[in-house]
Parts: structure tokens; sequence; C-alpha cells
């Protein structure tokens, strides 16, 4: 009786291990079969709209308007190569970025911030700092390799970009567009990429 039990556990646990050793190699043949997705995005215009003006607006009592900056973008996101067995979807999303200069806060406050990049090199100047700040314009979620290629021109942003504080950013204003990915896999890590970036001057109309 002894002897039975100690056999089958001895199967259960190289079951196991078998079991284990199987979801390894699995994970890490995707790595090989992994190839880059195709990413590009450019710029097309951007326009100042306002929101709320109508009805629904008054209705909800703020005293204005809102305005909204609304950015049109052509997107290119080919995943059907980068697509195999090991992909269950892919979060892609559209970034754009702008940089600012502030006056550098006293040592200890400068540290604390992480968005907080030193300048550095030609422009010296341990007064000043650079902030970086990225905005996710649009985004989607990829769930099959038939809708893994989108194809775009004159999409428009699905979130308007504003500062963490709510307020509107600069209108004029050297920027740039990139796509960022994240592959979630059935089994095993995620992994993530992005695409160049792709530089432009916003210059809003306004509507
Ligand atoms: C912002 O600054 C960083 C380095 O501090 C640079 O790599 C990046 O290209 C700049 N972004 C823009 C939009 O100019």
């Amino acid at each position: 009786m002894h002897s039975v039990m100690a056999r089958m556990n001895q199967m259960s646990s190289s079951v196991l291990v078998m079991g284990a050793l199987l979801l390894v190699a699995v994970a890490m043949s995707s790595q090989w079969l992994a190839r880059e997705p195709q990413l590009r995005v450019a710029f097309r215009r951007a326009q100042v709209v306002e929101r709320g003006a109508g009805m629904r607006h008054r209705r909800a009592g703020s005293a204005q308007p809102q305005k909204q900056l609304v950015v049109e973008f052509d997107l290119e996101a080919d995943f059907t190569q980068a697509w195999h067995w090991n992909v269950k979807n892919v979060y892609v999303s559209v970034v754009a970025s702008y940089n600012t200069t502030q006056l550098a806060p006293e040592g200890a406050q400068r540290r604390a911030s992480s968005t907080v990049v030193t300048s550095n090199g030609a422009t010296s100047d341990d007064s000043h700092v650079v902030v970086e700040h990225h905005m996710v314009l649009w985004d989607r979620v990829i769930s099959s390799q038939d809708e893994a290629r989108i194809f775009s021109s004159d999409l428009r942003s699905k979130y308007s970009p504003r500062h963490s504080d709510g307020s509107m950013v600069p209108l004029d204003r050297p920027m740039t567009l990139h796509v960022e990915y994240m592959i979630f896999p059935v089994v095993g890590a995620f992994t993530f990429g992005s695409s160049a970036l792709h530089a432009f001057v916003l210059n809003a109309e306004e509507s």
C-alpha cells in the first residue's frame, strides 16, 4: 500500500515537472517565432474644438464650453507577421510627447519627481530642467490575427491631450508622435516595443 502511494506520488510529480518544462519550452519558442511589427505614425493636423456648447452642457451647468484639442494622424500598425499561436492580444497606443523647461526646484524636490530630466550638454544650466510630457491620444486592443493590421488615414485622438491638472497643452510647439505596443501571450511574459518618433510642429487651428 505504502509503495503504491509512493509510486503514485513520484509519477504525479514527474508529470508536473514535464508539464512545467513543456510550458517553458513553449514560452521560449514564441521568442523565436516573433517577428517585429510594422509601425508608422504621421501627424496630419490639429484643431481646437468646443465641446459641450449645446443643451447638454447648459443643463450640466458649467459656466464655459470646454475647449478641446483634437489631433488627426495616419497610422500603420501591422502585427500579422508578429502574430502566432502564443499571442493572446496586443495593446496598441499612439503617444504624443513634448518638452518644457522650468526652473529647477531645490535639491530634494528635484530628486522627488521621476518625470524631471536634468538638462545636460550644450545648454548646461543648473537652474533649469527639461520636463517631458507624454500623452496617450488613441489606443486599441487587438485580439485576433484578422484584425491585426491597422491601416488608417485620418484617425482622430480618442483622448484629448491635457496636462494632469486638466489644463490645455500649448498649441504651437515641436512635438513627437510614436506607437507603443504590448504583446500579451497565452503563456510566458509580455513583451513591449515602440516605433520611431515622428517629429512635427503642432499648429492647432481654432474652429
Ligand atoms: C525631449 O527631451 C528628450 C531629452 O531630454 C529628447 O530625447 C526628446 O526627443 C525631446 N522631445 C521632444 C518632443 O523634443
